[in-house]
């Protein structure tokens, strides 16, 4: 019976921007993948997302739209729980416990706090301080095991496990004890401007970018444009981190490995590698791209999807948030 158990995950996505490809070959395709060793439940973090300020129509649609990309890219709302975060009213409520059970200087240490609020000087609220926090009761809400992310949020699961520790420690087990989930198998995609940038969100040139929704014309020219180096070979090496760059995202998309693509493009030039790549992706994206397109329209089946996620969530996190209630002395009614 235990070995039919399958471990939980959950992991989250904000609502802010289209992902690129950096998100995508890097965690967003890894999490359909979960889908069948484990118990999934998705999220879309529009709590998060307002620690700096949005645009209010904008993030509506957003919210809308990664949603159904996350359908579109095959996270299927049978078997996986997809939902908005704000959906779920016990996040925030663990929130503010959990916050009681997390020290001032600990949350001081949070090298992304320390990051954005530099970026947004002019905006550093209390809930961008605090950030961590709801991410730990997104984590622990559902008892995940695991937590896919990104090598940047590792910190925040950490934080996690040490909150998590400490209410046991003082209240009995309560919370499972969540891992990070790194994805280590796809090299990290770099600015299509700057090789020696990582390929990032809030990017000021388009042309460093190329996002799930681009259409073929626009990832063509994207990829056409592309800063590569002077010399004419397909090959890795000193100063050609460009060109390595759109072996790594070629790779990604073919699954062939450095070796292979070097060998496949011997006696070719850059211009014919450019274009073999742009078409590898546009070619690979479109099935979801039609997929989103498809879902995006359909404004009744995304609600209704909304709404069953709501409420999956909001069922598998109840248990959670009475224990804790009641373990720290309030009443459950
Ligand atoms: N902070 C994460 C990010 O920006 C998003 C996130 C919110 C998350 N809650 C989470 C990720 C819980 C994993 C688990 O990428």
């Amino acid at each position: 019976m235990e070995e039919n158990k399958k471990k939980r995950i959950f992991s989250g996505i904000q609502p802010t921007n289209t992902p690129h490809l950096g998100n995508y070959f890097g965690a967003l395709r890894n999490w359909y993948k979960l889908q069948d060793d484990y118990e999934c439940v998705y999220s879309i973090v529009d709590l998060h997302s307002i620690t700096v300020r949005q645009d209010p129509a904008k993030l509506r649609r957003q919210i809308s739209e990664s949603y159904a990309l996350l359908l579109a890219m095959g996270i299927d709302p049978e078997k996986s729980v997809v939902f908005v975060q704000g959906h779920n009213p016990a996040h925030a409520q663990l929130s503010w416990i959990l916050s009681c059970y997390t020290q001032f200087g600990e949350l001081s240490r949070m090298t992304q706090f320390k990051d954005k609020s530099q970026k947004h000087a002019d905006n550093i609220n209390a809930g961008l301080f605090t950030y961590p926090v709801l991410m730990a009761a997104d984590i622990l809400l559902y008892q995940a095991e695991l937590v896919p992310v990104g090598i940047d949020q590792k910190q925040h699961v950490e934080l996690t496990r040490n909150i998590a520790e400490r209410f046991n420690n003082l209240y009995g087990e309560t919370f499972t004890m969540p891992e990070p989930y790194i994805v280590k198998s796809v090299q990290k995609i770099m600015s299509l401007a700057d090789p020696n940038k990582k390929m990032s969100k809030s990017d000021e040139n388009p042309n460093a970018i190329v996002t799930v929704l681009d259409d073929r014309d626009t990832i063509m020219r994207k990829f056409k444009r592309a800063v590569t180096d002077s010399g004419c070979e397909v090959k890795r090496g000193e100063g050609k981190e460009g060109i390595e760059n759109l072996m790594s995202i070629y790779g990604a998309v073919t699954e062939k490995t450095f070796d292979e693509i070097e060998k496949e493009f011997e006696g070719k030039g850059y211009g014919d590698f450019k274009t073999a790549v742009g078409e590898a992706v546009a070619d690979s994206l479109l099935p979801m791209q039609e997929n989103f397109k498809r879902i995006i329209s359909d404004k009744g089946y995304l609600e209704k999807c909304m709404k069953d996620g709501a409420g999956k969530a909001f069922a598998a996190s109840r248990k959670t948030l009475q224990k804790v209630n009641r373990k720290v002395g309030f009443i459950n009614l």
